[in-house]
């Protein structure tokens, strides 16, 4: 019996895993200079979280959960980072502690999708969640921060889109006014759109139905509605995006997918790479209500999070790491299979990433085993150099040979290896 991986779960194997590692790792990295700090949560939360947070109308909680029950209680594979790090947040009273929390996370999401280039039903997000700030300066600030990622790694064309959704007040009057010019069209509306009319007409407006498209293209717009606090805070945040350099687009039918967002919506799409329908490379909002809904202090929060396979996707060939040099060391008999191994242990110690073939066999296999892992130096040994206190080392890009004294060869090759690095 065959087994497969299952249906829109995928391996990464060490090819792919290295780009991952350079990316999580800029990722890390460009986190860390903005203050923010790793947590790491369960995959598996009480269903009931995702229910009351990510929103009982959101289509992931809707139709996407992994859902399974043990012992009596509902739990759910995390279909996205923002509710398990809120709890994470609550549980902990970090608030307590200081006023601010700038928290980041990477790992798995599993939402039940139906699977295509970009979109799969386990992804990784790379996300930043930040508690305590009302905004608007922190909300471009994250905004900058996500942009300026995906800059660093040399993605350009970005389209960085944003929008204002209000607070409750503001969003409670635009669903009267939209539902108010939605209805006298209710029949052009697909059948989906038809049933949000009633539970989350918000929705429709990004809805990618045509049919849907047509009507939502007159509907008026939540940023004509916007209260005197949400207009002060939208204002301030085009004014702080303006200081800092960051291009963007209003787009004032972005509402975005889960329920809890209020006031400031974002979304990063680029058209590098393969990445095809599924252009959003990340997207994110502000949550101010999330925290008290959850039992918590009516504290502020925004956050994001990126699509690590789309973004890789985007990125191509720019996400292959740089290789580092490496030694192969092809010992001739038995007793040079024991200093090999030796050896490998002394270049380990000194940084340098060594193999030691112990399978025995003609120098010219080891040779083509060591040409095929692409290391930098081949390491010869065999008896006759043993006697003399010698090895050979072929240099394999150089395609010369020499001579090194067996005491010296360790701290020889990690001096080549760093001069050529350096070049
Ligand atoms: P989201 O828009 O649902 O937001 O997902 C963020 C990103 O995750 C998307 O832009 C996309 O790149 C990636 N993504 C989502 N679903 C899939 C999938 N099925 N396959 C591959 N990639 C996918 C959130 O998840 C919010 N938690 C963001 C946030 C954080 N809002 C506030 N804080």
């Amino acid at each position: 019996m065959q087994f497969r991986a299952v249906k829109g779960m995928n391996d990464l194997l060490p090819e792919e895993t290295e780009r991952w590692q350079r990316v999580e790792s800029a990722f890390r990295r460009h986190a860390g200079l903005y203050g923010y700090s790793e947590v790491r949560t369960p995959i598996v939360e009480a269903l009931e979280l995702f229910v009351h947070a990510t929103g009982e109308t959101s289509e992931v909680v809707e139709k996407q959960m992994f859902e399974m029950e043990r012992s009596g209680e509902r739990l759910a594979l995390r279909p996205e980072g923002t509710p398990g790090s809120a709890r994470a947040f609550l549980n902990a009273s970090r608030h307590a502690r200081e006023p601010v929390t700038r928290w980041y996370y990477l790992g798995q999401m599993f939402r039940a999708e139906q699977p295509q280039r970009g979109r799969y039903r386990q992804f990784n997000q790379a996300g930043c969640e930040l508690y305590g700030d009302p905004g608007p300066l922190c909300d471009a600030e994250l905004i900058g921060l996500l942009a300026g990622f995906f800059q660093e790694l040399g993605l350009r064309d970005l389209d960085v889109l944003i929008n204002s959704i209000g607070g409750p007040g503001t969003r409670a009057r635009y669903r009267e006014t939209l539902v108010a010019y939605l209805t006298p069209h209710k029949d052009a509306l697909s059948e989906h759109a038809q049933r949000r009319l009633l539970d989350n007409p918000l929705r429709i407006l990004d809805s990618k139905s045509t049919k849907d498209r047509e009507v939502v293209a007159g509907a008026p717009s939540i940023l004509d509605v916007l209260d005197d606090a949400d207009r002060e805070h939208w204002d301030g945040l085009r004014r702080a995006l303006d200081a800092l350099g960051v291009q963007y687009r209003v787009v004032p039918g972005l509402v975005r997918g889960l329920d809890y967002y209020t006031r400031t919506l974002f979304e990063v799409q680029s058209n590098a790479g393969e990445l095809g329908a599924q252009n959003t490379l990340g997207g994110g909002g502000r949550y101010d209500g999330m925290l008290k809904g959850m039992g918590g202090p009516d504290l502020p929060a925004i956050g994001f999070a990126l699509g690590m396979e789309r973004l890789l996707l985007a990125l191509g060939d720019a996400a292959a790491p740089v290789k580092e040099g490496h030694c192969f060391i092809a010992p001739l008999g038995d007793r040079a299979a024991l200093e090999g191994l030796k050896l490998a242990n002394e270049l380990r110690a000194l940084g340098v990433r060594a193999e030691v073939d112990g399978r025995g066999g003609s120098l010219k296999s080891l040779l083509r085993r060591a040409s095929g892992l692409e290391a930098r130096y081949c390491v010869v040994l065999g008896d006759n150099e043993l006697d003399r206190g010698i090895v050979q080392v072929k240099n394999l890009a150089a395609h010369s040979q020499e001579e090194l004294p067996r005491a010296e060869v360790a701290a020889r090759l990690r001096a080549g290896l760093t001069r050529e690095a350096g070049r």
